[in-house]
């Protein structure tokens, strides 16, 4: 992290298997700074795993953890944040992540997305038998939200995550006040 003035952070949303975990560790990396990911925040909070939490107080308390998450974390700049998938549905939290940070959407094909969650541990998909029009689904419902509160659109289909960091760091580049004037963008 820069000792100057650390830069925005940046936010990456998006549906399940749009690669916000794995993108946002490169970037990280890249930049040398911390990374965040909301889910595992939720469950250091909970002690729980999110498929518990949901068992035990439903989507709605998960909601609740993951906005107290969203809150801690965009308390603090200089870091690359990925936050769960449902997260920007709620305008509070938008409004939280974008006091300190910037959003940017990884957008993927249904297709794409279904393949890259076929392990377990998403209560939103496991046990549906169709993952793929599953995420069609809530693609659409959800595209109004995501769009809205992303100031960058990339798409990750047919991307490795190396190609989908590198497009997040040639547009954060060009965002005043997003990186600092030491982070390097190679
Ligand atoms: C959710 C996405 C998940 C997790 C929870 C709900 C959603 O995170 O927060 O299962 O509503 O889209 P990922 O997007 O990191 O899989």
């Amino acid at each position: 992290m820069s000792l100057i003035t650390p830069g925005r952070n940046v936010v990456l949303i998006g549906l399940m298997g749009a690669g916000k975990s794995t993108v946002g560790r490169i970037l990280a990396k890249r930049l040398g700074r911390p990374f965040a990911d909301t889910d595992k925040l939720v469950e250091r909070a909970a002690k729980a795993s999110i498929p518990e939490i949901f068992e035990r107080e439903g989507e709605r308390g998960f909601r609740r953890l993951e906005a107290a998450a969203v809150r801690n974390v965009a308390a603090l700049r200089g870091q690359v944040i990925a936050v769960g998938g449902g997260a920007v549905l709620d305008p509070a939290n938008v409004t939280q992540l974008r006091a300190t940070g910037d959003l940017v959407l990884l957008d993927a094909d249904p297709k794409d997305l279904a393949q890259r969650t076929r392990r377990r541990g998403r209560p939103l998909l496991d046990g549906v038998e169709d993952r793929e029009a599953r995420l069609l689904q809530l693609r659409s419902a959800r595209a109004a939200a995501y769009t809205s509160a992303a100031a960058h659109v990339i798409d990750s289909s047919g991307r490795s995550p190396d190609e989908i960091a590198d497009a997040v760091l040639l547009w954060a580049s060009r965002q005043p006040g997003l990186l600092s004037r030491d982070e390097p963008v190679a």
